[in-house]
């Protein structure tokens, strides 16, 4: 490879975000573009797939001549096209893969296909690594915690001392996931209950900063796992024992529930749709978080605050407790829920405290974007690992 090159054209189109991005060597990202169509399935109060695609279909090739533009690069200057093949949305993620595909065959350039969670994870690592003063190593914890997933990962560098480490390509062990929603389907469904916009996880980020998060206390039914060493804190009560270690499981459907018998044990309802009808007439504007704070009264806040907590406390105490089982080095929280703020401070703090080196995408790169996807695609570059002719969208693909 000529020196300066490793020039990779990540593609993402899982969701409801087109994105393209230029990627050099892994590490330094020359252009992220994304076009999210949030606005768009907002009036529907969630993602249409239907409605993704065809947004996908118009965005692609605009995104990604904005993602060169930006880059400086031209497509004869680009060593590899990687793109996302999995998990997400069936025809969503087709948009990308085709187009990919498309474009790697014309250039005669490697296709480097790549799954999403693994895209997350290397958007902290990506970031880290240009800081230079936090250097993530194996074996990692990585939690993955977005609207579609909450997973565990322990992510392993595959040493080969011949190649550079950045370049090694990594190998992941799944060490917990939901067995029912995501967390960011929960923060997502408990904003819509009480009657607050779509997504609903920023809008509960910043109103929790209003309540007092001990008001209700939410509970996680947890108990004592039982093949830890001791002085590992409670760990969930689905947590199953598997091969040499544990599995660090969540559930977050039983505080959805709970929050509801809460809305409609204390009369919450006809407050609840005053504040839909207030903000739904209010929809061509984004509101302010002064003008949502001031539809919302303080036993709502508190709920809200509360709810927050709890979430964050389970994802907490999973993460740290299977860090410690695992052995971790490090941990790596990515995903759009890694931008809530008390997750940020709650999980700093603690890893502060058990001296564990820990890291968070920047806010542009806790949601979908590409340059996630080239910077995952990097190492498998590196290592020969190209995708074959056949690559289709895998909607279940797995990590791990
Ligand atoms: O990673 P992402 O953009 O898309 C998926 O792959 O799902 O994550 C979107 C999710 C949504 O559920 C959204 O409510 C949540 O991330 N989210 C947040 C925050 N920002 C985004 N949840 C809590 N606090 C936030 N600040
Ligand atoms: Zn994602």
């Amino acid at each position: 490879m000529r020196d300066g090159g490793g020039l990779i054209l990540g593609i993402e189109s899982s969701c409801d975000e087109t994105a393209a991005a230029v990627v050099r060597g892994g590490s330094d990202a020359l252009s992220n573009v994304v076009a999210s169509q949030m606005s768009l399935h907002a009036n529907y109060g969630g993602v249409v797939p239907e409605l993704a695609s065809r947004e996908h279909l118009r965005n692609v090739v605009p995104v990604v001549r904005e993602a060169m533009a930006r880059a400086g690069v031209s497509f004869e200057d680009l060593d590899a096209v990687a793109v996302t093949e999995g998990p997400g949305l069936a025809g969503a993620l087709l948009v990308g893969i085709t187009f990919a595909k498309a474009l790697s065959f014309g250039l005669g350039k490697p296709l480097v296909g790549v799954n999403h969670l693994e895209g997350h994870i290397h958007a902290v690592l990506m970031e880290a690594r240009q800081r230079a003063e936090a250097p993530m190593e194996p074996p990692l914890l990585a939690l993955v915690v977005s609207g579609g997933h909450t997973h565990l990962y322990l992510a392993q560098q595959k040493r080969d001392l011949a190649r550079q480490s950045d370049g090694a390509t990594w190998s992941y062990r799944n060490v917990g996931r939901t067995v029912d929603d995501a967390a960011g389907e929960a923060f997502d469904k408990v904003a819509k209950l009480l009657g607050l916009g779509y997504p609903g996880g920023p809008w509960i980020d910043v109103l929790a900063k209003r309540g007092n998060p001990r008001a209700v206390p939410f509970t996680f039914g947890q108990i004592k796992a039982r093949a830890l060493p001791v002085g590992v804190p409670v760990v969930n009560k689905k947590a199953r024992g598997v091969g040499d270690g544990l599995v660090f499981d969540f559930s977050f459907s039983g505080i959805k529930t709970a929050v509801l018998r809460y809305v409609e044990t204390h009369g919450m309802k006809q407050r609840i749709e005053t504040r839909r009808a207030a903000l739904a007439a209010d929809d061509a504007l984004k509101p302010s978080s002064e003008a949502v704070a001031a539809l919302c009264d303080g036993e709502t806040l508190d709920l809200i605050a509360s709810f927050q907590y709890a979430v964050v406390g389970n994802l907490l105490r999973q993460t740290f407790a299977a860090a410690e089982s695992f052995g971790a080095r490090g941990i790596v929280v990515s995903g759009g829920v890694a931008a809530n703020s008390e997750l940020r401070r709650r999980f700093q703090a603690e890893a502060d405290q058990r001296g564990l080196p820990i890291a968070f995408p920047s806010l542009a790169l806790s949601t979908d974007n590409a340059a996630m996807i080239a910077a995952a695609a990097w190492p498998k570059f590196v290592a020969g690992e190209f995708a074959s002719d056949d690559l289709g969208a895998t909607p279940q693909l797995r990590l791990g």
